[in-house]
């Protein structure tokens, strides 16, 4: 358990950023604001922040905590806190950024294809014409899209092979400043807008006759905070184990919950008042997704005129550092896992696991042309991936808890916290979560992603 040999952060905020450069991802730009936006705006955001700052933190402090006391990454973690029995676990959980991570990366590569679109348009002037047709020629042509995945692939490669303080750190500190900044300054040119005000009131004030039932409302919120916090997939057990012991867990979960809503409700900031002003859909749904990311919003980028070039510009230059800081936390979730398991060379990692990317990547990439006939459950590969995974993450969410709450035991956990010397001032809020509510709301999360998946009750979130 004392490994003087694994790599570090080198303080407090070096993990704080790493952990929100995961958690600050494609969920909080082209989710969050749709679900708020049709679940009753403010109410939607007090709920989300509000369930954050419970579930998301016992959950957070958790992970964190096991990885930190074992100083492993989740697959060799709960076998090394000496129940061998749960490794089936550590196995679950590396399965799911496993699989994610190829088809992060195919959405990457179109994220980094627009990113070069908008460095043409900047200098060329215009925008797009027709968003629409651009994408699907893009994502069915021969080549392009699998392309697109190699280059985003590589870069993150190129960023994990040089370690955790050197790659991760280095590469954090100059991508997150730029994205918030970024966020911040198109959220203001946003709000100045004439007639901005309009969808800045529909997305922040709330609205209970928009949200039918409570029920959705909740589930929706929560469903989102684990993907958004990059719950149940080993990362912040795997970031947690590069964590100093004199740093205090708690605390760093909690900015890492502020710093991911707080990215998540400027993102609707950025988004909501254009779409509502400037989209042509009429129907008045906020459109979320691929289709919000790579044909509503080019689309209202062209129609604000002599702006729209550069607005876009800055848009896709923050959703490329999103998507490569996410990527990059799963992809150091799949090294370092090799790395402990096989007790092999960083490097012989990296090439194990990019290559995995690459040739599983390429199934989702070519999966919307040439190879469009593999449709599994009558998917696109891409689309059955990510229905997998939303079944699997909480079936994990649910046996971590279960581990932490009844097998390792809360005291085991509230003790790592205890290390830098802090007061645990939620002792008995901890114990109460962790055994008993959030094993059950981890189950009803993924009882309804099954619901969701098989079209029953009219579940559809
Ligand atoms: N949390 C990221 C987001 O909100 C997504 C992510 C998923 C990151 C899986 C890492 C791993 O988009």
């Amino acid at each position: 358990m004392r490994d003087g040999s694994r790599a570090s952060w080198s303080g407090q905020l070096a993990f704080v950023l790493a952990a929100a450069a995961s958690a600050i991802g494609l969920g909080n730009l082209w989710r969050f604001p749709y679900l708020a936006a049709k679940y009753g705006g403010g109410v939607f955001i007090a709920v989300y922040l509000g369930l954050s700052l419970t579930l998301g933190f016992v959950l957070l402090v958790t992970e964190i905590a096991i990885g930190r006391y074992s100083r492993q990454s989740q697959i060799t973690a709960f076998g090394t806190l000496g129940h061998p029995k749960w490794n089936f676990l550590g196995v679950m959980a590396t399965l799911v950024p496993l699989f994610i991570l190829p088809y992060y990366n195919v959405i990457g590569g179109w994220v980094a294809e627009y990113f070069v679109q908008y460095v043409k348009i900047a200098f060329r002037g215009g925008g797009f014409e027709d968003p629409s047709a651009f994408f699907a020629s893009f994502t069915a042509d021969a080549w392009a899209p699998f392309a697109a995945m190699a280059v985003f692939t590589a870069i993150t490669l190129a960023v994990i092979v040089m370690g955790v303080k050197k790659g991760i750190e280095k590469a954090n500190l100059v991508m997150m400043p730029a994205l918030l900044a970024m966020a911040v300054a198109l959220a203001v040119y946003v709000a100045a807008i004439p007639g901005a005000g309009k969808g800045i009131r529909y997305y922040l004030v709330p609205d209970f006759s928009s949200c039918e039932s409570i029920g959705k409302v909740l589930l929706g919120a929560m469903g989102q905070m684990f993907y958004s916090l990059s719950l149940a997939m080993g990362i912040m057990i795997t970031y947690g184990s590069y964590m100093r012991r004199r740093d205090s867990v708690p605390k760093a979960a909690v900015r890492i919950v502020l710093a991911d809503t707080f990215v998540a409700v400027l993102a609707g900031m950025m988004i909501i008042p254009v779409v509502v002003l400037f989209a042509s859909s009429g129907s008045g749904e906020i459109p979320s997704g691929p289709g919000l990311m790579f044909e509503t919003l080019p689309a209202v980028f062209t129609r604000m005129g002599g702006a729209g070039a550069a607005v876009g510009l800055a848009f896709f230059t923050l959703v490329l550092f999103a998507a490569l800081t996410s990527a990059i936390s799963m992809t150091e979730t799949c090294v370092a896992s090799v790395c402990d398991c096989f007790k092999t060379s960083r490097r012989k990692a990296v090439a194990a696991v990019g290559l995995w990317t690459v040739v599983l990547g390429s199934v989702s990439a070519f999966g919307y042309g040439r190879w469009s006939f593999i449709k599994p459950f009558g998917l696109p590969a891409l689309e059955f991936f990510d229905s997998a995974m939303n079944i699997l993450t909480p079936v994990v969410a649910a046996a971590t808890c279960v581990f932490a709450g009844w097998v390792l035991r809360p005291r085991r956990i509230l003790a790592e916290c205890r290390r830098d010397g802090s007061r645990v001032w939620f002792k008995t809020f901890y114990v109460i979560m962790i055994k008993f509510v959030s094993p059950v709301l981890v189950a009803t999360v993924l009882a309804s992603e099954l619901c969701r998946l098989f079209g029953v009750g009219g579940w559809k979130l």
